[in-house]
């Protein structure tokens, strides 16, 4: 039986000028991961920037990601990006369906999918952000507005790009300063159900797709979030933004990595 690689995935938002990110992608990459996949993703005006250092210092750990991207490969989209251009410029990773795009830049489900699947058929691994709102959590339709964010997300996705997938459960009401941690029994039902819709979709290969938590991760807590039934990886915002917290929130949990036993191995 394979061990789990632990995944431990930083969200910068909108944050850092090119410099920083290179020197926090510097930074980042020396620093000791003890087997976790980590990686980091950057404002899109960083991403050349830091994928030149990275090929430049033949570092390849650490995973570049970006935020968000359009699923038109060209077109009259001010101020989008499409795949090509994130592939062109080397990214490992795109963000698709993060809570804050679908909140302020109203992304809907539907859309989600479009890119998930334009991101996939480029090449790119994606992680699919999903999570239920406060009134959801409220009204007790927690996980019926998962299993439909992913579901949608997903569709039409084939078994063959299972490997490039990874879903970032983060409850909307967790996310950010005003946010507060979701409590490890809420989080192993979601846990639980998402797991569940990937194995009805891809069958048993749905196995392959690491679930990681995020929202309020810190060096505090992100231990207990590991520990919590089908949670592999996390990704953490505000704590992480500076080095210093990258490193420790990183420090404290990297001892958990492979705690998790699972039927199929993920990552390399
Ligand atoms: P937070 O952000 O850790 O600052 O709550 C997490 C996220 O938005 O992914």
């Amino acid at each position: 039986m394979m061990k789990r690689q632990l995944l431990f995935g930083v969200n910068l938002k909108m944050h850092q000028t090119p410099e920083e990110s290179v020197a926090y992608f510097a930074a980042a990459a020396a620093t000791p991961a003890d087997g976790a996949r980590v990686f980091v993703a950057f404002p899109a005006t960083s991403l050349d920037a830091v994928a030149s250092f990275a090929r430049d210092h033949a570092s390849q750990e650490l995973w570049i990601a970006a935020q968000n991207m359009h699923w038109e490969p060209e077109g009259s989209f001010t101020g989008e990006i499409s795949a090509e251009m994130l592939a062109a410029v080397e990214v490992d990773l795109v963000i698709l369906g993060h809570a804050e795009r679908r909140m302020l830049f109203h992304e809907t489900d539907a859309e989600i999918n479009q890119k998930v699947l334009t991101a996939l058929g480029h090449g790119l691994r994606v992680l699919l952000c999903i999570g239920e709102s406060a009134e959801d959590r409220g009204f007790d339709v927690s996980e019926e507005t998962l299993l439909r964010q992913l579901k949608i997300g997903l569709h039409d996705v084939p078994d063959s790009a299972v490997n490039l997938l990874h879903v970032a459960y983060e409850p909307v009401w967790s996310i950010g300063p005003e946010g507060e941690p979701a409590e490890p029994e809420a989080i192993a039902p979601a846990a639980a159900a998402i797991r569940m819709a990937l194995d009805e979709h891809f069958g048993a290969a749905g196995q392959q797709v690491p679930i990681l938590y995020g929202g309020s991760v810190t060096p505090e807590n992100a231990p207990e979030f590991l520990a919590t039934p089908g949670i592999e990886g996390l990704l953490v915002g505000r704590a992480a933004w500076s080095i210093a917290g990258f490193q420790e929130t990183l420090a404290s949990v990297i001892s958990l990595g492979s705690r998790h036993d699972a039927p199929l191995m993920t990552g390399d």
